[in-house]
């Protein structure tokens, strides 16, 4: 009997005209279900093996538990990784050669969607060869009203020779909610407080002149009076007062506009306002008691050289000795998005984990804020293709780098807690041991 997934998937399918997948005939055992629930008592779990089958049982079994999902998904680049990157159809519909990638990405993006809470958020990494097909995909699964928006980031500063005309050194990141319950947490503001008054810390960056729409003088007339201000001082008054210069809300072309606030106001909290020597008047904004907490929203443009394509492999050859996996992403790159979306006891999917950098990222992340984030990670358990750098470092299956990332985390943090569940493997449930506390496997 086809699931409820299924049959979203099979209608989008058809009125996109994408080619029909087989659905899987998976046959979702009791312990099955058990290992799948083992995630609720575990920092990180893995699921090994194709993530369609995890994605479904949970999409079905424990809807709405996810508040963030990300996912850097294969970019369909044809390029010999250890993971299959060559989706081009043969027929030709609608999307010509991309609606084979539009047909495998679609059922897993309809299981994530039943997966995330209502409040949920989805962030998808990817580049200009599927971007345009992908968010034709999401506007279609998560409602376009639903698409936060897309941030461009920086990943190199000379940019892929491929390419006649360009060097590209970008890549998006494309963010749906998943309804309009659904909200980013934002950046955290990192602007410097420079100034400092009896009132606290402060910088000045908001004009007290009123600019744009309703800002004349003849808009608000009682709005239009002298300010004095000390320009030694900065301070500013309502009163005239020996020295001190008056200056009135002119703009630098002459044109009469208007103040923020009215005499009164203005007299009640002169304190707020700060004049330049020039006398521009700007209203303070304190840092307030809470500056660690304070957040700005997210700016769509991201060039951050922590986040450059090169970081990710660096870090991948110092912690496995070798580049033993193609396309990491740099771990405070992935940091900050999680960090961006979601709050600090976030329950965190990404389906097609990889070296696992977003485990580290919210194992990272809880040491330093104390968070409580807790992360499910999804890996194909294909065979690394012989004379790959990673089978000549010993791993097999893909799913046995994104382990050894796990190991490592537990190495670091004695009291980080991992579960890997395999299906398929003939084994009983049982306990690894040598692999660190609470990870084991599910026949
Ligand atoms: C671009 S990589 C992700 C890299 C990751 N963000 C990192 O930092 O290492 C995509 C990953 O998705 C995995 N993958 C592709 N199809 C999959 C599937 N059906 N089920 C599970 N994993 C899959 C690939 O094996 C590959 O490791």
């Amino acid at each position: 009997m086809l699931s409820t997934i299924d049959l979203k998937v099979s209608k989008l399918q058809k009125e996109l005209g994408l080619e029909l997948q087989q659905h899987s005939s998976f046959e979702h055992t009791e312990s099955f279900h058990e290992a799948c629930q083992s995630w609720v008592n575990a920092d990180t779990t893995l699921f090994v093996g194709d993530n369609l089958i995890y994605l479904k049982e949970l999409a079905l079994m424990s809807p709405e538990i996810v508040d963030m999902c990300y996912i850097d998904p294969p970019y369909n680049t044809g390029s010999k990784f250890l993971y299959e990157d060559n989706r081009k159809s043969e027929v030709r519909g609608m999307f010509g050669t991309h609606s084979a990638w539009m047909s495998f990405m679609l059922p897993r993006l309809v299981a994530a969607r039943e997966i995330l809470k209502e409040t949920g958020i989805i962030s998808i990494s990817i580049d200009d060869y599927e971007q345009a097909y992908l968010k034709i995909l999401m506007d279609r699964i998560f409602g376009e009203d639903n698409f936060i928006g897309s941030i461009v980031v920086c990943r190199s500063k000379n940019g892929k020779g491929s390419k006649k005309n360009l060097a590209t050194n970008h890549e998006y990141l494309l963010i749906y909610g998943k309804s309009k319950q659904a909200g980013l947490r934002g950046q955290s503001d990192e602007t410097d407080y420079n100034k400092q008054d009896e009132f606290g810390q402060y910088r000045v960056d908001g004009l007290f002149r009123k600019k744009g729409e309703a800002s004349l003088r003849t808009d608000r007339p009682n709005m239009f009076y002298p300010l004095y201000f000390n320009p030694n001082s900065g301070k500013v008054s309502i009163e005239a007062i020996k020295g001190w210069k008056a200056v009135y809300p002119i703009d630098s072309k002459g044109v009469e506009r208007r103040w923020l606030w009215g005499v009164d106001t203005a007299e009640k909290r002169a304190w707020q306002l700060y004049a330049s020597k020039n006398g521009v008047i700007y209203v303070k904004n304190y840092a307030g008691n809470d500056k660690a907490e304070k957040r700005t929203k997210v700016r769509t443009l991201w060039n951050d050289t922590n986040f450059y394509t090169e970081k990710g492999t660096n870090e991948i050859k110092s912690l496995f000795g070798s580049k033993i996996f193609d396309t990491p992403k740099p771990l405070e790159y992935i940091k900050k998005i999680i960090d961006v979306c979601s709050d600090s006891n976030a329950v965190i999917l990404d389906f097609f984990a990889g070296s696992g950098t977003t485990a580290q990222a919210v194992a990272d992340l809880n040491g330093t804020d104390e968070g409580t984030r807790r992360c499910l990670l999804m890996e194909s358990d294909c065979e690394i293709p012989p004379n790959h750098t990673a089978q000549e470092s010993g791993f097999k299956l893909i799913s046995d780098i994104t382990e050894e990332r796990l190991k490592l985390i537990k190495r670091e943090t004695d009291s980080f807690n991992a579960k890997v569940v395999r299906p398929n493997t003939g084994l009983p449930l049982q306990m690894l041991t040598d692999i660190g506390d609470n990870i084991y496997s599910v026949s």
